[in-house]
């Protein structure tokens, strides 16, 4: 067994690994230029959100693309355009960012969660069923981490019981699901452009969807309730102001062309991290399933604490400990235990949309989805990025593959000692 770094033995890495690097340049300088230069900003007036919507709708396969604000403002667009109401129930996946739950809260929707697979991380076949009732009125799909979720699963549930189905793709652009895009399987699909995500425009979002009823709907929902199409200003409904500016246009459109060389690196990357690490007892690389291309927003494996004898904060120590960036878990807590929802705190002086009158008075807390809290106890991360090199996810996997071994080792010799005393006593 080698010495661990955590002991004082030799490191795996010993310098650091460079996860990001220059990712705008004189192609977003180029759009930005010629965006100021049209002497207008107005997303309706100029070409840069236009064009934006065209190339990502072109590359999607889709014909409505709508460009947003922010990817939360992509979800709220969404579960109105779809319909959800006061008191609708909406069934999502736990371990994901709050925009998600924003949106359903913003329409006055109720979060239903439904447990997750323990190795793709994503709503488990067989999760949502059990959690539909009368108000049930869509499900959030969140395709975690540029993994695809079990649509083949999924989507018949949906279709059975008449909810429309909204996937998440803000973490997994470019994610292929069995020969297509994730984001084109269920009514509709929203992406976000927040800065830490595969391509940024500092903030903004899309909605997706091949439905035109659903397009007409988001544009209107995205700015105001107002038709630009000449139809006259009669918001149908109440709608807030989402719009893009030109600018997120111009940059996003730069950050698009330069999405599947992103894409294709980090797939490669993490699909070699995750042949490295495969078929090490007590360690369960990040699942993708068959017949789909994981993205890969970021790498979340997990560790077993009965097999390797340790908990996974101490193996997550000694990983680090060997110089790769390896950290614990991913959000720490699941989203329903944060006190918007556990304390039913939406909106100050009230329990809307909890309060019987429109929705079901759900009670939140740990427990809810036992899968998915032992995900986040025993799981581990590392970033993927494309400024990555072969070396850097060999080096990664080198010191998974150290620290495994030695506790695995460590936890034998502790057992036949054991054995040994005992025998002798
Ligand atoms: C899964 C998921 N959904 C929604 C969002 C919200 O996107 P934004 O930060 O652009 O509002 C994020 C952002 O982190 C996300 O990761």
């Amino acid at each position: 067994m080698d010495k661990l770094a955590i002991h004082g033995g030799p490191k795996v890495r010993t310098e650091p690994i460079k996860t990001s690097g220059m990712r705008f340049d004189e192609a977003e300088l180029k759009e930005l230029k010629e965006a100021l230069d049209q002497q207008t900003l107005f997303y309706w007036h100029g070409n840069k959100v236009k064009k934006f919507r065209q190339e990502f709708a072109a590359l999607y396969g889709v014909k409505h693309c709508h460009m947003v604000t922010s990817g939360t403002a992509a979800l709220h667009v969404a579960t109105a355009t779809v319909g959800v109401g006061p008191g609708d129930e909406v069934i999502t996946s736990p371990m994901t960012d709050q925009g998600t739950v924003i949106a359903i809260l913003a329409q006055g929707g109720v979060p239903i969660f439904a447990d997750l697979d323990p190795h793709t991380y994503n709503i488990a076949p067989g999760g949502i069923e059990p959690l539909i009732t009368a108000k049930t009125k869509a499900v959030i799909v969140v395709h975690l981490a540029g993994n695809a979720a079990d649509m083949d699963a999924i989507l018949p549930v949906a279709r059975k019981h008449g909810l429309k189905v909204i996937e998440d793709c803000a973490q997994s652009y470019l994610c292929h699901y069995r020969g297509r895009l994730a984001g084109t399987l269920g009514d509709i699909g929203s992406f976000s452009l927040n800065d830490f995500k595969h391509i940024s425009a500092g903030d903004a979002g899309m909605v997706i969807t091949n439905d035109d009823q659903l397009g007409a709907r988001a544009q209107l929902y995205l700015d105001k309730g107002y038709a630009r199409d000449g139809s006259g200003r009669r918001p149908p409904f109440l709608a807030p102001n989402y719009r893009p500016s030109e600018l997120h246009g111009a940059v996003a459109l730069a950050q698009l062309r330069k999405l599947p060389a992103i894409v294709a690196r980090r797939n490669s990357l993490g699909d070699r991290l995750t042949a490295q690490i495969s078929n090490l007892p007590g360690i369960h690389p990040h699942k993708v399933l068959d017949g789909c291309e994981s993205s890969y927003w970021f790498y979340l494996g997990r560790m077993d604490p009965r097999v390797l004898g340790v908990s996974r904060d101490e193996f997550v120590a000694a990983a680090a400990a060997e110089g790769v960036p390896v950290t614990p878990g991913y959000i720490g807590k699941m989203v329903y235990e944060y006190p918007v929802l556990a304390d039913h705190h939406a909106f100050d002086n009230c329990s809307y949309p909890w309060d019987g009158i429109y929705g079901r008075n759900v009670k939140y807390g740990p427990g809810m989805c036992l899968v998915a809290e032992e995900i986040e106890a025993t799981s581990w991360r590392c970033p993927i990025t494309e400024f990555m090199a072969e070396r850097d996810v060999e080096d990664i996997a080198a010191a998974i593959r150290k620290v495994q071994q030695y506790y695995v080792g460590a936890k034998k010799a502790a057992f036949q000692l054991s054995e040994h005393s005992r025998s002798i006593s």
